[in-house]
Formats: C-alpha cells, sequence, structure tokens
C-alpha cells in the first residue's frame, strides 16, 4: 500500500508523516493536489500522479492557496476522492468550512460553542456601522488567513482599511477583541477523534500569539471546560482531527477563535512527550479497511 500525501511543502511536517507511516510498515508519497487532475469520460476518475488506481486513503497536508477557481478545483478533487470511497483526512468538506473563518463562526455560533461576536461584510459602510454601534476595540481577520498573518487590531476611533486592501480582499471579518489577563496569551489544544491529545499556551510578542508569528509554546495539561470547548468546537465543524484556538477572557469565559483543518504541531510538538505524527497516521490507518 502506497499513501500519498497531499502537499506541495512537505518539510518536517512531510517528514514526521512519513516516518510514522513508515513505522506502521507503509510507504507514503508526496504528491501536489496542483497535479491531481479530474477525468469524466465513461468513468468519473480523479488522477492522482504515480497511482493507475485509487489509494486506500490520502493523507491532507496541504493545499495550496490560489485564485478561487483553482482552490475549488482542488477541494472537488478532494471531495470525488471522498465520494469513490477513499479516505480523505481531513475530509474536503471539513478543510472547506474551516479554511472560511465566517463559516467557521456560523457552525460555532449555531452549536453554541462560547466564541467571540463577529461580524462579516462587504460594505464599509456597514462595517463602520458596527464598530460605531460597539465602540469596542476590534479585531480584522484576513477570511482565509492563517498563522496570524493580516490579523489587526482596530481601535474605535482608528479609520478602516478600504475593502481592496491586502488581507481584507473585499470581505470584513470583524470580531470583538478579548482582553486576557497577564501578558496576551491564547491556546491551542489538538483534536484528534474525540480527545484532545495535546495542548500549549502560546505567548506572543505582541497580542497575535501564532506560534509562526513568535509565539513561546509552554505547555499545559487544559482544563476540563477547555478540553470540553475543544471537543465541541471539532463537532461543530464535524472534523476528524484540528487545532483549536481558544483564548481566555480576563473574566475567566473560555472562547474558541478558530479551527485549523491542517494544523501545524511543529511549535505544540515542541511541548509534549507525544508523537502527534504518529498519533494522526494511527488514526488515519485505523480508518482504512
Ligand atoms: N478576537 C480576538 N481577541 C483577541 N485576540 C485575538 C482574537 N482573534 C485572534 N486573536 C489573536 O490572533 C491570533 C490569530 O488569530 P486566528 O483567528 O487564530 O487566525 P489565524 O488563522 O491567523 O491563526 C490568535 O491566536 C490570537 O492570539
Ligand atoms: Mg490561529
Amino acid at each position: 500500500m502506497i499513501i500519498p500525501i497531499l502537499t506541495d511543502d512537505p518539510g518536517w511536517h512531510g517528514e514526521q508523516l512519513k516516518q510514522a507511516f513508515t513505522l506502521r510498515g507503509v510507504e507514503t508519497v508526496f504528491v501536489s493536489l496542483v497535479d491531481c487532475s479530474l477525468q469524466m469520460t465513461e468513468q468519473l476518475k480523479v488522477h492522482i500522479p504515480g497511482f493507475t488506481k485509487p489509494p486506500p486513503g490520502v493523507f491532507v497536508r496541504g493545499v495550496t492557496g490560489g485564485t478561487l477557481q483553482q482552490v475549488i478545483t482542488r477541494l472537488n478533487i478532494l471531495h470525488v476522492l471522498q465520494d469513490s470511497g477513499v479516505v480523505v483526512y481531513n475530509h474536503g468538506r471539513a478543510i472547506e468550512r474551516t479554511v472560511d473563518k465566517a463559516m467557521t463562526s456560523v457552525l460555532l455560533h449555531r452549536h453554541k460553542v462560547a466564541t467571540p461576536h463577529t461580524w462579516v461584510c462587504e460594505s464599509r459602510a456597514q462595517a463602520q456601522q458596527v464598530r460605531r454601534l460597539s465602540n469596542e476595540v476590534m479585531v480584522l481577520k484576513p477570511l482565509f488567513g492563517s498563522q496570524g498573518l493580516g490579523v489587526r487590531q482596530l481601535m474605535p476611533e482608528a479609520p478602516l482599511p478600504v475593502p481592496m486592501e491586502m488581507y481584507v480582499d473585499g470581505v470584513y471579518y470583524l470580531q470583538q477583541f478579548i482582553e486576557t489577563s497577564d501578558v496576551p496569551h491564547d491556546f491551542r489544544l489538538f483534536v484528534i477523534g474525540n480527545k484532545v491529545v495535546a495542548a500549549m499556551k502560546r505567548i506572543g510578542d505582541s497580542w497575535v500569539n501564532n506560534v509562526a508569528a513568535g509565539g513561546q509554546c509552554v505547555a499545559i495539561e487544559p482544563e476540563p471546560a477547555m478540553i470540553q470547548l475543544a471537543l465541541n468546537a471539532a463537532a461543530a465543524v464535524n472534523i476528524e482531527y484540528c487545532g483549536v484556538d481558544i483564548i481566555q477572557a480576563k473574566t475567566g469565559e473560555y472562547y474558541v477563535l478558530e479551527v485549523n483543518s491542517i494544523p501545524a504541531w511543529k511549535g505544540l510538538q515542541t511541548a509534549t512527550q507525544i508523537n502527534i505524527a504518529q498519533l494522526l497516521v494511527d488514526d488515519f490507518l485505523s480508518k482504512l479497511s
């Protein structure tokens, strides 16, 4: 059996996964979704380079960004693979829902998972109106952002970026700013199956605490309330594994900031004894049969 690890940038995570598969006697190959294609002739087929018949499963480690058309095509490939019986991990629908912060917020809200108040609109005038009514510090995030890139704070009197500005891209995703006690920090909980397998506190240079933005990782033993919140968030977006970002307000309440369907775990791995790649691979392999 050869399992494609879908990514065009294998890096440290790709190597970790490859080693974990090797330990279980499974060969892997790195394949970019960009090089896969759909064929609708006598039969509906997904062509994966190097494969003459579909593999039992694919491990999705990256969906390359691009134009809306390209991203839809890459997700379509995941959907068609899954419809034809291939185990797609994480499945395309879960990736689709979580890559879009607005849809994540909708699902969290719908499933009554605590998350900061959030507004999504295209109109600059409407976004201004939201800010006037709230008159509090807000956070503006790119809808498809990651690693803290483009996440910014908006003071009540500060000018609102124009729709075409980078990281706005025509849609305002505005969120209530949650102030933490102590130095700014948040938490990352890693969920596999229905379990939180590792957790850390992230302490950033600024209030943006992503590891990629310089956040320091400190292992924590999460409280039951935080664990339950992470599991509820994973259930709300219906995902097999994920990284859940949680923040605790000064007043004590926990809120889910986002759910990551293709989470990095290099920082988290430094804060835990368990081998995260092995847990992922074992969970993935348990689904093949
Ligand atoms: N509403 C908020 N209040 C306070 N801090 C926030 C808020 N939203 C995001 N942050 C900070 O910014 C970081 C990045 O935001 P996040 O929503 O996780 O987007 P990204 O996809 O870029 O990681 C968070 O880890 C947190 O430190
Ligand atoms: Mg995040």
